[in-house]
């Protein structure tokens, strides 16, 4: 395969994510067979995610999308949130299931399920592709895991660095000299 410059490695291949998908999604399809499935979509690290995890998903279900920012344009958490754009529709009674690309200090996540838990969903639950357990902040607790990685910055398949390389098809470790 030819790399991309400024990739250093690839962490999780094309096909190691399409087999997380495939699993995560077979158990939202067990776990939410009959109820109002929401997907909310955390832009714009979700988006690559979240639409390969919902063609999988065999369940009638509808998306939306929130923006919110923890992160500036460098690599650490600044500890604030800013809601850039609200959900467009109401969540009141709505089996709500949040879709992120990864969960890091847990700041991000513990805001917006906050947020959300306010407006009265049916059900609340957290999807994640990835997950940094060593550099949690606060707790969080992720209903559907891809797999846990180390404490690297990554970047592909949705995730950025500098609002770039979210095009990868796999999940890669960025090489320090472009950063
Ligand atoms: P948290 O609030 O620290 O958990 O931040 C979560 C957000 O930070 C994610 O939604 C990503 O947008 C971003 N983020 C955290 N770690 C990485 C990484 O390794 N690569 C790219 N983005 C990251
Ligand atoms: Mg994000």
């Amino acid at each position: 395969m030819i790399m991309m410059k400024g990739v250093q490695k690839i962490l999780i291949d094309e096909k190691q994510i399409d087999a997380d998908v495939e699993r995560l999604a077979a158990q939202i399809n067990l776990d939410y067979e009959g109820k109002d499935l929401l997907l909310v979509g955390l832009l714009k690290g979700s988006f690559v995610f979240l639409s390969d995890l919902m063609k999988k998903i065999t369940l009638p279900c509808s998306v939306d999308f929130m923006v919110v920012s923890s992160y500036g344009a460098a690599t650490v958490s600044s500890g604030k949130v800013n809601m850039k754009k609200d959900l467009s529709e109401d969540i009141r009674g709505k089996d709500v299931l949040i879709v992120e690309d990864i969960i890091d200090s847990g700041i991000t996540l513990n805001a917006v399920m906050d947020i959300l838990k306010g407006r009265e969903p049916a059900s609340l639950k957290l999807c994640s592709l990835l997950s940094k357990p060593s550099r949690r902040v606060q707790e969080v607790q992720i209903d559907y895991l891809g797999r846990e990685i180390p404490d690297e910055f990554v970047i592909g398949y949705g995730l950025d660095y500098n609002e770039k390389y979210r095009n990868l098809p796999y999940i890669g470790i960025i090489d320090p000299d472009y950063i």
